[in-house]
C-alpha cells in the first residue's frame, strides 16, 4: 500500500498512452480512448505527470522539496538541451577535470553553497525511489576537527591492536584475517598520519578542508549504499562546478561504522548509516593535466 495519490484529469487526456508506457507500476490502462489509474502508485516516480504533454496528471508527493537553489540560479527550467554536444562535452569535461582536492584555502565555504549542494545530491536517482538519504553538514572547521579527533582515537585503538602480533595470528586462525590485512596494507602510514595529525603539522585525514557532508541513509532505504554513493557523485561534480575542490574520506567512514561514538558525537541518530564522508573547500592548487586512466576491461556480450 501506498500514502500518495495520483490524480488524472479525464477532460484534458487525448489517450496518448504515454502514462502507461513510462509507468513503472504499470499502473494506468486505457478505457474508451482515455488513461484511467487503475492499478497502486508504489514510487511515486512522478514519471507519468513529468511525461503527459497535457498536464493531464497530478501526483502527490509526500513533502516536496521546492528544489529553489539558493547560491546560483538555474536557467529557465533549467534543463539542457537534449543530445547538444556542447551539453555532454561540457558535462565530460568536468568529469575529466575532477580530482581528488588535497590542499585547501583557509577561506570558509558559505553554508548555502552546502545546502545547494545537497539539493543537487538529492537530485539522484535512489532504489525504489526510496529517496531515504540522510544528510549532515559540518560547515566549520572547528567541528571537523572534532570529528578528526574522534576519528583518530579509533585508529589509535586499531593501531594498538593491530600491534599484537599474537591477535593478529589468533583472527586469523579464526578466519578473520581483517586485522592482519590492516596491519599489512594501512597500519604503517597511519601510524604515520595520527602522529603528524597530533603535532598539529599536517592534516592527513581531512587535508585542510573547511568543511564536509556526511552522506547516510534512512532506515526503508531498500539500496541504501548505491543511494548515497549517486547522490555523492552529483555532489562532487557540482562541487567542482561551483569551484570548489572536494575528496571522499573513506577512513572516515569505515572509523563512524565500527564506532557508534563517534556517529553519536557528530549528532547522526543511531538509526542512520553513514556510506560516504565528503570533505569540502576552496582549492589551493589547479590541476594542469585531466585523470589518466588505465584501460578496464570493457566486455561487448551480443
Ligand atoms: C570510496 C573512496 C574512498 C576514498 N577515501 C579516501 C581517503 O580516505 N583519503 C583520501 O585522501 N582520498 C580518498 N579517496 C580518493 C581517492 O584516493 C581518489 O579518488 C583516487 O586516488 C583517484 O584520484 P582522483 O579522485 O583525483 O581522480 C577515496 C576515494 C573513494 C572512491
Amino acid at each position: 500500500m501506498t500514502d500518495r495519490s495520483v490524480y488524472l484529469d479525464p477532460a484534458l487526456c487525448d489517450g496518448c498512452g504515454l502514462c502507461l508506457k513510462v509507468c513503472p507500476a504499470r499502473a494506468f490502462s486505457l478505457e474508451e480512448g482515455r488513461a484511467v489509474f487503475t492499478g497502486e502508485c508504489t514510487l511515486a516516480c512522478d514519471h507519468c505527470a513529468a511525461a503527459c504533454p497535457r498536464q493531464a496528471i497530478e501526483v502527490e508527493i509526500d513533502k516536496p522539496e521546492p528544489f529553489a537553489f539558493e547560491t546560483f540560479f538555474l536557467v529557465p527550467g533549467g534543463r539542457p538541451e537534449a543530445g547538444s554536444s556542447a551539453g555532454i562535452s561540457q558535462l565530460a569535461g568536468l568529469m575529466r577535470w575532477r580530482r581528488s582536492c588535497r590542499v585547501y584555502r583557509e577561506k570558509p565555504v558559505p553554508l548555502a553553497l552546502l545546502k545547494d549542494l545537497v539539493r543537487i545530491g538529492m537530485t539522484a536517482p535512489s532504489g525504489t525511489n526510496s529517496q531515504a538519504w540522510s544528510f549532515t553538514i559540518i560547515p566549520e572547521r572547528e567541528k571537523l576537527l572534532d570529528f578528526g579527533q574522534a576519528v583518530a582515537r579509533f585508529y589509535e585503538e586499531l593501531n594498538r591492536l593491530a600491534e599484537k602480533a599474537w591477535l593478529r595470528r589468533g583472527l586469523k586462525l579464526c578466519r578473520r584475517p581483517e586485522l592482519d590485512l590492516y596491519y599489512r596494507e594501512y597500519y604503517a602510514s597511519v601510524k604515520e598520519g595520527l602522529r603528524s595529525w597530533r603535532e598539529g603539522s599536517d592534516d592527513r585525514l581531512f587535508h585542510g578542508a573547511r568543511a564536509a557532508i556526511l552522506v547516510g541513509s534512512r532506515p526503508g532505504a531498500s539500496c541504501p549504499v548505491e543511494d548515497a554513493v549517486l547522490a555523492t557523485q552529483n555532489m562532487i561534480l557540482a562541487a567542482e562546478a561551483l569551484g570548489l575542490g572536494s575528496c571522499l574520506i573513506g577512513f572516515a567512514v569505515e572509523a563512524l561504522r565500527r564506532d557508534k561514538k563517534i556517529k553519536q558525537a557528530v549528532g547522526v541518530p543511531p538509526r542512520e548509516k553513514i556510506h560516504t564522508v565528503l570533505v569540502l573547500g576552496y582549492p589551493a592548487i589547479s590541476f594542469q593535466r585531466p585523470a589518466a586512466r588505465r584501460q578496464a576491461p570493457i566486455r561487448v556480450v551480443y
